[in-house]
């Protein structure tokens, strides 16, 4: 069994409210509000990377799972933004957390499906290897985004989230993930300039180009909107189960009109479903395993419940997890 043993989060301190963005580009928390129902978001501190994020929700989650740094067989961590091109940001986190040499590796630009998908693999490695494996979801997208883009800046926040998986004990079973990817889509939601097609130059840099992000928001929103909601059914079938048995929808926290839409094709109640969008934004690949880790802080997960977890991102690639507490 792939099993899930503790979970972790983490936001950076600075809070950046609606009318903060108002002040620097044009736009309204009215409009923020009605168009994405986002309040506030948290932006790393200056001095604060990706590492920072990761390693904080890294800990919690291996303090809830009464592990340390040495029970730790592997690390996966899913992320667009690393802390750097090469290497990658899990090997920077098995040294700051002194797990010794154990494999890493990064799912790297799989948008804010990065962690789902992530969470498949280890659920695979477990199965053929027991081991503890430390997945984290993390993004520090204020660094890779345009501030001066008011269709884009608005929707993102930085932050982290974490899981620690293994074979025996824990909360809960990750019972089976389902994931796809359409990649005639890429040019839909893209970061052009950076690597090697388009590299960083002074023209890139002087233009802006080298922090920014290509959107078509009306068709992510279409897409998100098909994939999410068909990947949940998906995983249901596949494990016997109906929309009737779920007693928690963890979607992808990209705007909650997108959740909204995603919630009356699933047929349930709003109760059922988590919606952490309007504090944090859209944190990316960070988005489900901060939610995951909040829900379970704020007791509405219990025992017994069954908890599915849906995310679509860049790529375009989806994926959803049954997770059985
Ligand atoms: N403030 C004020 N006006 C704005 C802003 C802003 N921040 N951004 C855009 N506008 C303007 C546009 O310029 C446009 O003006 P115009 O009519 O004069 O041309 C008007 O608002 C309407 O713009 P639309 O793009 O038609 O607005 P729409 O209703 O589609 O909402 C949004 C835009 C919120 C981006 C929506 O398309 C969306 O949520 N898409 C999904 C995008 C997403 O979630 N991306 C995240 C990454 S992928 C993922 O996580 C799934």
């Amino acid at each position: 069994m792939a099993r899930i043993l503790g979970l972790g989060g983490y936001v950076p301190e600075r809070v950046m409210t609606n009318d903060d963005w108002s002040k620097l580009v044009d736009t309204t928390d009215e409009w923020i509000t009605t168009r994405t129902g986002i309040k506030r978001r948290r932006f790393a501190a200056e001095d604060e990377s990706t590492l920072d994020l990761a390693a904080a929700a890294a800990e919690r989650a291996l303090a809830d799972a009464g592990l340390t740094p040495a029970d730790v067989g592997e690390i996966i961590v899913a992320t667009d933004t690393p802390e750097l091109y090469t290497p990658d940001t899990a090997a920077l986190l098995q040294d700051r957390l002194g797990c010794g040499n154990v494999p890493t590796y990064d799912l790297g630009g799989s948008g804010c499906a990065g962690f789902v998908q992530a969470l498949d693999v280890a659920r695979a490695r477990i199965l053929l290897s027991p081991k503890k494996v430390i997945v984290v979801g993390v993004e520090l997208i204020s660094r890779l985004m345009s501030w001066t883009d008011r269709s884009t800046c608005v929707l993102f926040g930085d932050g982290a989230g974490a899981v620690v998986m293994g074979p025996e004990g824990g909360m809960a079973e990750v019972v089976d993930v389902v994931a796809g990817t359409d990649g005639s889509k890429a040019s839909i939601l893209t970061a052009r300039t950076g690597g090697t097609r388009h590299p960083f130059t002074a023209d890139t840099v002087a233009t802006g180009e080298h922090q920014h992000l290509d959107m078509e928001g009306k068709e992510v929103f279409r897409e998100a909107v098909v994939h999410m909601t068909a990947a949940a059914f998906d995983v249901l079938e596949r494990t016997g189960r109906l929309i009737e048995d779920v007693s928690l929808v963890i979607p992808h926290q990209a705007n909650k009109r997108i959740i909204d839409a995603v919630r009356q094709r699933l047929g349930v109640d709003e109760s059922v479903v988590y919606v952490n969008v309007d504090e944090y934004g859209n944190t990316g690949s960070a988005s489900v395993p901060l939610a995951l880790w909040e829900a379970r802080q704020k007791g509405r997960i219990g025992a017994g419940d069954l908890v599915v977890l849906t995310a679509f991102g860049a790529g375009f690639h989806w994926a959803a997890a049954a997770v059985q507490f």
